[in-house]
């Protein structure tokens, strides 16, 4: 997301509007865990932001949380310019819930001692539980739990009020509160799987200290989203969305129709880079579960006009770009009265531009409609801002999206033209849909398409001798690339069965003219992209 993008009005950028459920606060000093800790809170039905640490007190009050985390963070809380929050934190009669960093900022900032450790402890350790209460209840005292520490400093003297309540081989104080106040300090990691009882120390310091009732659910973000998105374009405002044919932008159009109904306008640019069948898919799932108006644009000639003759894996990617905007800004002005632009943005992309870290440094631009907001003078409408990927499809469930929809593996902005290397033409993009389709079907038929991140054909310009029957052929080649991966950021190649693998290169060889050899890619990410431009 560009930074100067415009917020939902009525919404100040990485501030949410209040909603009717209960709110638990994360404040972020960096840690990688971060998100994870909002996403174990979420699992627990319990709504949770993160915010930076350095969020204005008057901000927090008015959000009203339940609760405060303090995340962990890389810095020692007493080096010169370490991240800190304001001491009145612990005075707001909210509870609070230290984690590694935030544990020793709490000692800290009210009155204890935090010094580099001895020994550092990261990995696996074990926390001998002092009371079954608090972050605690329901554990035996004295039992040893497994946790995941990842720290080099410690608390060696706790703050006034407070005891220990668990201690670890190399930290006297690896857990220690002050009940009264409703403070509660770890230092290891309960968000991560590593510490297996993490869930019921979260589910206690939630349920148990916070009183959380457990309200957050997508049938309670469903009549929320409604009701904002209505706030925000008023009776008469009309909605573009650009469809992707995507889980995020076709979840973003449902809800957005269930809140405003045919002032809702989607576009479908078919830029000539499309996967078998995929146009007809898109607008059989439109017709199926939207009564709104869905504009389908065919713009193959235009964007394989542009992309002739070019080889170069940044300049077809800046030409589709370039053509999708121009395309989309050409449609989009044709529809009167609209001056909202839906997008799918998700949480973690408005934790990128708000946190802690600063933007995020990969930034897919091209595929969102970067720029056109403010050229044609658009409000930004996005419905899942709030949301993770998972939550989006547990949204598009409760809105009767199919399965098939909700589950599809992730497909690049650029389409096909970032799996065809070498020249864009017709031919060569139709070989490639053809053999593309094919691998799709195995995966599909040996149940694998949903536990496998991504799997598709690249087609090389890669030429060889081949025979088939008594004929010489000299054909291209095709590439198989499947990966697991639970982000796109690293990715493992998956060590797909032999018979698998043989009944794809059966197919393809038989069934595909144009494809004589196929072969299949064992580079992981890092060092290979999913990709292969
Ligand atoms: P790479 O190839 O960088 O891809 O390992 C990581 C993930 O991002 C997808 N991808 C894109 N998605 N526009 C997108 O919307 C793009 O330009 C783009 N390039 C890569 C890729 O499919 C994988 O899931």
């Amino acid at each position: 997301m560009g930074s100067s993008l415009k917020p939902p009005s009525g919404t100040q950028k990485g501030y949410s509007l209040k909603m009717r459920h209960q709110t638990i606060l994360i404040l972020d000093f960096g840690s990688q865990y971060t998100q994870l800790i909002a996403r174990r809170i979420r699992e627990q039905a319990v709504y949770s932001e993160i915010h930076p640490f350095n969020v204005p007190l008057d901000k927090i009050r008015a959000m009203a949380p339940a609760g405060i985390v303090l995340s962990g963070g890389p810095m020692s809380c007493y080096e010169p310019g370490a991240p800190t929050v304001s001491p009145e934190i612990y005075e707001l009669g909210v509870p609070v819930l230290g984690i590694c960093y935030g544990a020793q900022l709490t000692a800290r900032l009210l009155g204890g001692k935090v010094e580099k450790a001895d020994k550092h402890e990261y990995g696996r350790a074990h926390v001998t539980v002092g009371e079954a209460a608090g972050l605690f209840r329901g554990l035996p005292a004295g039992e040893e739990l497994a946790v995941w520490m990842s720290h080099g400093d410690r608390v060696v003297a706790l703050p006034p009020g407070f005891h220990n309540v668990g201690e670890s081989h190399n930290s006297p104080a690896a857990a220690f509160a002050d009940p009264a106040r409703g403070i509660h300090c770890v230092q290891f990691h309960p968000e991560v799987a590593h510490t297996p009882r993490g869930a019921e120390l979260l589910a206690n310091f939630l349920f148990g200290i916070c009183g959380c009732t457990a309200d957050w659910s997508m049938a309670s973000f469903v009549d929320d989203a409604v009701a904002r998105i209505r706030a925000q374009v008023g009776d008469s405002g009309r909605i573009v969305c650009g469809l992707s044919g995507g889980v995020d932008s076709s979840v973003a159009a449902a809800i957005i129709h269930k809140a405003i109904g045919d002032r809702l306008t989607c576009i479908f640019v078919d830029n000539g880079l499309l996967r078998l069948g995929e146009r007809e898919q898109v607008a059989a799932l439109f017709r199926d579960h939207f009564q709104g108006e869905l504009r389908v644009i065919d713009a193959a000639d235009r964007f394989l006009t542009a992309l002739a003759g070019v080889t170069d894996p940044e300049k077809k990617r800046k030409i589709i770009g370039y053509e999708f905007i121009a395309v989309f800004e050409e449609e989009a002005k044709k529809i009167d009265g609209a001056r909202f632009l839906a997008q799918g943005t998700l949480y973690p992309d408005v934790i990128e531009s708000v946190s802690f870290k600063g933007p995020s440094a990969v930034i897919k631009s091209h595929h969102n409609v970067g720029g056109l907001p403010e050229r044609m003078n658009l409000a930004l409408v996005e419905p899942l801002r709030e949301l993770f990927k998972d939550e989006v499809r547990l949204l598009g469930a409760e809105l009767g999206l199919p399965r098939h929809m909700l589950w599809r593996q992730p497909f690049p902005g650029p389409g096909l033209a970032v799996r065809c290397l070498g020249e864009q033409t017709r031919a060569r993009l139709d070989v490639l849909r053809a053999a593309d389709a094919i691998v799709e079907e195995e995966i599909r038929a040996a149940g694998l398409y949903e536990a496998i991140w991504q799997s598709f054909g690249v087609l090389l310009p890669v030429k060889s001798v081949g025979v088939m029957g008594d004929a010489r052929t000299y054909e291209e080649t095709l590439a198989i690339r499947a990966v697991y991966s639970k982000d796109g950021m690293t990715a493992d190649w998956v060590p797909l069965p032999y018979d698998l693998l043989a009944r794809m290169s059966t197919r393809i060889i038989n069934e595909v003219r144009g494809i004589n050899r196929v072969v299949y890619d064992i580079t992981s990410k890092p060092p290979g992209t999913i990709e292969w431009e």
